[in-house]
């Protein structure tokens, strides 16, 4: 049975993926330094499949023992966001640059590892020029410095020098939301829903700014079609991660919901700069891989809004919601 280390498994990807994985028989090595608790992985603990491993990817002696085990590697750790890592630079620097590096390094020199996933991300094209949609071909543009830290690995991945029988492919995720076992509200669809559905006025700002948007599943779906898909496909190579069709402007968002959420209420400030603006087109791992996802935000967010009604979290304000 192939087994796959998976890095920031307690995360709000990394939980939805790891419960994917044991679906689709593989077993599954959760690594995490546990930054926001454990809890996303309780459901899972008893599975026979299933082993945790607390540890910091930092640290190579965390986790150096548990790549002879593994055929494959799923690294999600990292500091996510702008907020968390214009808040914690030297953090951010070490996990998601330095010890990613290392981790990779290692990787690639272990001849039962036959995979690597990275989770990248679309925040690395900055703000598009003019109205085109942007792809994996399309200059890139880092604003913050968790992008820049994704770029410089991305290219470093990218650029390695490889085993012929390692594949290593870094995916470029869309802004992520929807239901997982850690599920985060700092992200713009979660967050706006969570507002609206308890009467709080949603103030906007810079309604006219787009972004592509991707569900959990639907993103964690990706990992596994990459580990099962051609190695030559999938070699060094970088993918979007979504769906063209799922590129909203805030405002469109907010439209959404309003349909869906009675007597919602939202302020729209102006605002003529962001650094985030772009939209993006998907079809290079549409055609490639054959993605398809089976989300979409309108279908989401009554899924969102009905959690939170049913007050299956008791203060969706827990600071553990957050990355920062
Ligand atoms: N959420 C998004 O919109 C989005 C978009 C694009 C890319 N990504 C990428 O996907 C990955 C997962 O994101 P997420 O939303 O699940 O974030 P998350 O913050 O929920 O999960 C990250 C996990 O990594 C763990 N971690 C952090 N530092 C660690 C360390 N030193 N050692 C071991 N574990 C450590 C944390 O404890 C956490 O459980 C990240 O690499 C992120 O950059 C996320």
């Amino acid at each position: 049975m192939e087994k796959v280390l998976v890095t920031g498994a307690a995360g709000y990807i990394g939980s939805v993926l790891v419960n994917q994985l044991l679906r689709d028989d593989k077993k599954v090595i959760a690594f995490d330094i546990l930054n926001f608790g454990g809890e996303s992985l309780l459901s899972i603990y008893n599975h026979p499949n299933f082993t945790f491993v607390k540890g910091d990817v930092r640290v190579k002696e965390d986790y150096q023992a548990l790549l002879d085990q593994v055929d494959s590697v799923v690294h999600l750790a990292a500091i996510v966001g702008d907020p968390a890592c214009s808040k914690l630079p030297e953090v951010a620097t070490e996990t998601n640059w330095e010890a990613s590096k290392e981790l990779f390094d290692l990787c690639k020199e272990k001849k039962n590892i036959k995979r690597f996933v990275f989770a990248s991300t679309c925040s690395n094209y900055g703000k598009m020029e003019g109205n085109d949609f942007l792809n994996e071909d399309s200059p890139l543009n880092p604003v913050s410095l968790y992008a820049k830290l994704k770029v410089k690995f991305e290219k470093y991945l990218l650029g390695s020098e490889v085993r012929e029988d390692f594949a290593a492919t870094a995916l470029r995720f869309s802004t992520v939301y929807g239901i997982s076992p850690r599920i985060r509200f700092d992200l713009t669809v979660n967050e706006f829903v969570r507002e609206l559905s308890f009467g709080r006025e949603l103030v906007i700002f810079g309604e006219q700014f787009w972004r592509p948007y991707c569900h959990v599943e639907d993103l964690a779906r990706s990992c596994i079609l990459v580990l099962k898909s051609d190695p030559k496909l999938v070699k060094q190579e970088v993918f979007g991660v979504g769906d063209s069709n799922e590129n909203y402007q805030k405002k469109m968002l907010a439209d959404i919901m309003q349909e869906v959420i009675p007597n919602s209420v939202v302020k729209y400030v102006k605002r003529d700069e962001d650094p985030r603006d772009y939209r993006v087109e998907f079809s290079k791992i549409a055609n490639t891989l054959g993605f398809k996802i089976t989300k979409r935000v309108p279908d989401s967010v009554e899924a969102i809004h009905e959690l939170l009604k049913a007050g299956v979290l008791i203060d969706p304000w827990d600071k553990k919601y957050q990355n920062i």
